[in-house]
């Protein structure tokens, strides 16, 4: 089988083609789709290719959605074009084609999805439309044994939250930021020290030379332990205005690695000391040998070195085992959209081309799927 899939949900424009042989050894369930179903070895990647528009954003210091679905529209004819081409295979050969349809900008989904759509009514092959949240929690099964149930953070642009992966469709939230997430986070501060967009990487590299130890940036208080594993940054985001805000612009430029450093390490802090208490939710709800216990991270921020290190220490010392997907499956990418279009379409379920996309769209509500 094989599968075109397209990703355009924020400001990468991406296409991916997958090749999956079925195994009839499966046992299938339409309605109960277990991830251990999956097998890796099943999955080729027949071609990848990726437009990032980060330069194009670049002057904008952010996303400027305009721009994005009108640079969705200009590449991805291309891309999907050149996907072809080194898959080598004839259109006519893709079986189903897959889009993300939410969440994320709803100008760029509107370009995908349409894409998508169009391909499938004029192949006449059935359309998928991902859930892009749902992309990003199953990646880290890409290229690694992982079988569910295991314990997800998930922290990207837009969100940072902790979930229970089940199977495929049913998925719980145990926790979620009150207001910034981490990557949007990682942002703001960037721009506050005057480095590019996207922050994440910015502020990553600037770390590289700084002093994580300079500032003191705030934790999760122990008497917010009620809240449980919800989170908030935007405590951090402020400790960052007010201490740029003090300094001269000579002690800024100074201080720039550092800030960036000690920055880094109060995120990493914090998803450490909430991924500690989710662990223990976890354990409470999945009643598993302690040698299956899970720990998954995923999304854009999963990419920083500092944090997979951090976080892998703490699942260490809890007795999980970690897994990251590899740093390119992390940032948005047209592959996991591929691979979730699979264990989909080798269950049959599909959508119709009446599947309007969503700029909001919770993993807790795929279990209507
Ligand atoms: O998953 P993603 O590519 O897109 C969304 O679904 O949002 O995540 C993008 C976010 C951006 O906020 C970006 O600054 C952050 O992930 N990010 C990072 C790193 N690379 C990307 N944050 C911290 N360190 C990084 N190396
Ligand atoms: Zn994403």
């Amino acid at each position: 089988m094989i599968i075109l899939a397209i990703e355009s949900s924020c400001d990468d424009s991406a296409v991916c083609i997958i090749k999956y042989t079925v195994n009839n050894d499966i046992s299938i369930n339409q309605n109960k789709i277990t991830l251990n179903d999956i097998k890796r070895d099943e999955y080729q990647i027949l071609s990848h290719y990726m437009y990032s528009q980060i330069k194009d954003h670049q002057i904008f210091k952010g996303v400027m959605p305009e721009l994005a679905s009108f640079l969705h529209t200009n590449k991805l004819k291309h891309l999907i074009q050149i996907s072809l081409q080194k898959a080598n295979i004839d259109i006519n050969e893709i079986d189903c084609v897959a889009a993300t349809a939410g969440p994320g900008l709803i100008g760029s989904l509107m370009v995908g999805t349409t894409y998508a759509k169009t391909l499938a009514s004029i192949l006449n092959k059935p359309y998928i439309a991902i859930n892009h949240l749902e992309a990003h929690a199953l990646s880290p099964m890409i290229n690694s044994n992982l079988q569910a149930p295991y314990l997800l953070l998930l922290v990207s642009g837009g969100h940072s939250q902790f979930i229970i992966v089940e199977k495929i469709g049913k998925y719980k939230l145990l926790g979620k930021t009150y207001d910034d997430a981490v990557g949007e986070c990682f942002d703001k501060v960037a721009r506050l020290l005057g480095l590019e967009y996207p922050g994440g990487p910015a502020i990553e590299k600037a770390a590289i030379n700084g002093n994580c130890k300079k500032f003191t940036f705030p934790i999760a208080a122990p008497e917010k332990l009620e809240h449980g594993c919800n989170m908030s940054f935007s405590g951090i985001k402020t400790f960052a205005l007010n201490l740029t805000k003090k300094m001269t612009k000579e002690e800024l430029d100074l201080n720039i690695n550092n800030i960036a450093a000690s920055f880094q390490d109060g995120i990493a802090q914090n998803l450490c000391y909430k991924a500690n208490i989710a662990m223990d939710m976890y354990k409470k709800e999945i009643q598993i040998q302690k040698d299956q216990l899970n720990f998954v991270i995923a999304g854009g921020v999963a990419s920083n070195e500092y944090i997979r290190n951090k976080l892998s220490e703490l699942a260490l010392n809890r007795g999980f085992n970690i897994f990251q997907p590899e740093k390119e499956l992390c940032t948005d990418n047209a592959i996991m959209v591929a691979f979730t279009a699979a264990q989909y379409f080798k269950h049959n379920i599909t959508h119709t081309l009446n599947f309007a996309p969503r700029s909001k769209w919770p993993l807790q509500e795929l279990n209507e799927l």
